[in-house]
């Protein structure tokens, strides 16, 4: 039996606007396992980002329970979440996802320079990894020397090195042609196979039936839907 890496209870947000408040979601409950690929569907604006940046440990909940990796978050100073985060999330966004003033090789062994790690073992760490992803020949290539789906790998690359828990990937794949996208995808696939646990927000549908399966965010609710 796989744990629970993520515990999800009575989670609610909204948010308070001019003209009145509006819930994004309320009175979601899952458990989510090691392994599992979730894909995090909806409608634009229904809340997709909001949930990753909750989970993400980057917004607070109107109300509820998060536990990540048998620790509530509320209870957490913020260094305690600032390490939790370190340790145990990575998070890739549609884009922007690259320090500029870093080379690819570079933005790769960050975590693990920010860790304290030893340098020479992280630079031969990334340099393998490079190869896994397969932008060996860009390691030395700032980020906007890279195309939208080098660069994507390079984040992807940088979550593998992390070795966190919990991977939460923002639309990763929505600036991309549907090959890179579904060579993107193979990654978190390989991801999965390494026990990470992987949550995706995307508007397609190919790559969320892809999944273990799909929270569906819509009016308010957030349903679990098995994929196809
Ligand atoms: N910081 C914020 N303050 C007020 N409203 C917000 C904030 N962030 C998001 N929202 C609102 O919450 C809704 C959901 O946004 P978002 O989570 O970005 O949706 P999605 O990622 O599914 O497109 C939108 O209506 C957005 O305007
Ligand atoms: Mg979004």
């Amino acid at each position: 039996m796989s744990k629970i890496l993520l515990e999800i209870s009575n989670l609610k947000k909204s948010f308070e606007h001019s003209r009145g408040s509006i819930t994004l979601f309320a009175n979601f409950n899952i458990k989510i396992k090691e392994g599992e690929l979730v894909a995090l569907v909806g409608p634009s604006g229904s809340g997709k980002s909001s949930l990753l940046h909750l989970l993400a440990l980057l917004d607070e909940p109107s109300s509820g329970k998060i536990i990540i990796n048998n620790k509530e978050i509320k209870n957490l100073t913020d260094i305690q979440k600032d390490n939790l985060r370190r340790e145990t999330v990575s998070i890739i966004f549609q884009d922007n996802n690259l320090l500029t003033d870093f080379t690819a090789i570079e933005n790769i062994m960050m975590p693990l320079v920010i860790r304290g790690e030893d340098k020479k073992k992280t630079k031969e760490k990334a340099y393998k990894i490079l190869k896994d992803v397969q932008i060996f020949n860009r390691s030395g290539h700032f980020p906007n020397e890279l195309s939208g789906g080098e660069q994507q790998r390079v984040a992807i690359a940088r979550a593998l090195i992390a070795e966190t828990k919990l991977i939460l990937a923002d639309e990763p794949t929505g600036n991309l042609d549907f090959k890179t996208s579904k060579e993107i995808f193979s990654l978190f696939l390989k991801l999965k196979k390494l026990k990470k646990t992987i949550i995706f927000a995307t508007h397609n549908r190919e790559l969320a039936n892809k999944a273990d399966y799909k929270l569906f965010i819509s009016d308010g609710n957030i349903k679990r839907v098995n994929a196809r």
